[in-house]
């Protein structure tokens, strides 16, 4: 272990399932929550719902073509409810998947819930994906200070089939809302759900910037574009903030470790226009760490 600690060159924030709370919470209270300075113990996470792609994500309308499948709840509500009051109580941060407007809808009320039991505090509860929401949701994500969790590269792909899956008007008004999310005072934190995407935080970025998947001439959903101060904030400092890593990373400020990338552009104009798909080099702690 000793050694491969040396050879370490990436943070990493863990979340454990939440069926094991009561072991990581023992672990937190041993040992802190950070290991050391690149493996941090986040939380918990659980899962609600499935995906689009499977047709198992948890919608409140059924699926085009299939009236009888609204997707799949993956867990019992009532010991999801228990197991999230108990991690929260025990001080860990909870992240729960959600994809379908359904399935985030429940979580939504399940933070009113925990909020009313567990009372108000700095819980940065996070819903993994919520990348399909019913009309208003996105503006109920303020109200507790919830993270959304999104990875804009998906859209990128479920361009092409959300229409044949929840058909082109509800795919319109409620896929991977991220400027409604963040005018509803949403925290708004990219990733990139790597490996089943692209972990390049540039690709996200301009996936957000551009909503414009491959061999499309228009973006899909423009009003939901965000520019690219918004993204990059997102991918940064609300990331870091969406792992009670603010303090640490996130942005280049005193106290905080010189983790930073120097990408081919010569201005802010030039980077904005045309923003680079690869970096020139990272650097981690201020060191040069690639290439
Ligand atoms: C969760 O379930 C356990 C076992 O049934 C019970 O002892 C505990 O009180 C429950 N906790 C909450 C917060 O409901």
């Amino acid at each position: 272990m000793g050694s491969l600690y040396g050879k370490m060159i990436l943070r990493v924030c863990l979340f454990f399932p939440m069926p094991t709370w009561s072991r990581v919470s023992d672990l937190i209270s041993e040992h802190g929550r950070s290991l050391s300075q690149w493996i941090h113990l986040g939380g918990v996470k659980a899962f609600l719902d499935g995906s689009l792609g499977s047709s198992s994500a948890l919608f409140h309308e059924p699926y085009e073509g299939d009236p009888d499948n609204y997707g799949l709840q993956m867990t019992d509500l009532d010991s999801l409810l228990n197991r999230t009051l108990e991690s929260d109580k025990s001080g860990l941060q909870v992240a729960i998947h959600a994809i379908g407007d359904k399935a985030n809808d429940i979580l939504l009320d399940m933070v009113d819930k925990i909020v009313d039991l567990n009372g108000a505090k700095d819980r940065r509860f996070r819903i993994e994906h919520a990348q399909h929401l019913a009309p208003g949701a996105a503006n109920r994500f303020g109200k507790h200070g919830t993270i959304a969790s999104v990875q804009p590269d998906h859209l990128l792909d479920d361009a092409d089939h959300a229409w044949s899956k929840i058909g082109v008007e509800r795919s319109e008004r409620s896929s991977y809302t991220f400027r409604s999310l963040l005018d509803g005072g949403a925290q708004l934190a990219f990733g990139s759900d790597w490996p089943i995407s692209d972990i390049n935080p540039l690709q996200a970025i301009r996936s957000a910037v551009f909503r414009k998947p491959p061999g499309w001439e228009v973006p899909w959903i423009p009003a939901e574009r965000l520019t690219l101060d918004e993204s990059l904030k997102a991918h940064t400092m609300s990331a870091a903030y969406a792992c009670f890593l603010d303090h640490a990373v996130g942005s280049l400020s005193e106290g905080k470790y010189a983790d930073f990338v120097v990408v081919p552009s010569t201005s802010w104009d030039e980077f904005s226009s045309d923003l680079p798909g690869h970096v020139l080099a990272t650097y981690v702690s201020g060191r040069q760490a690639y290439p």
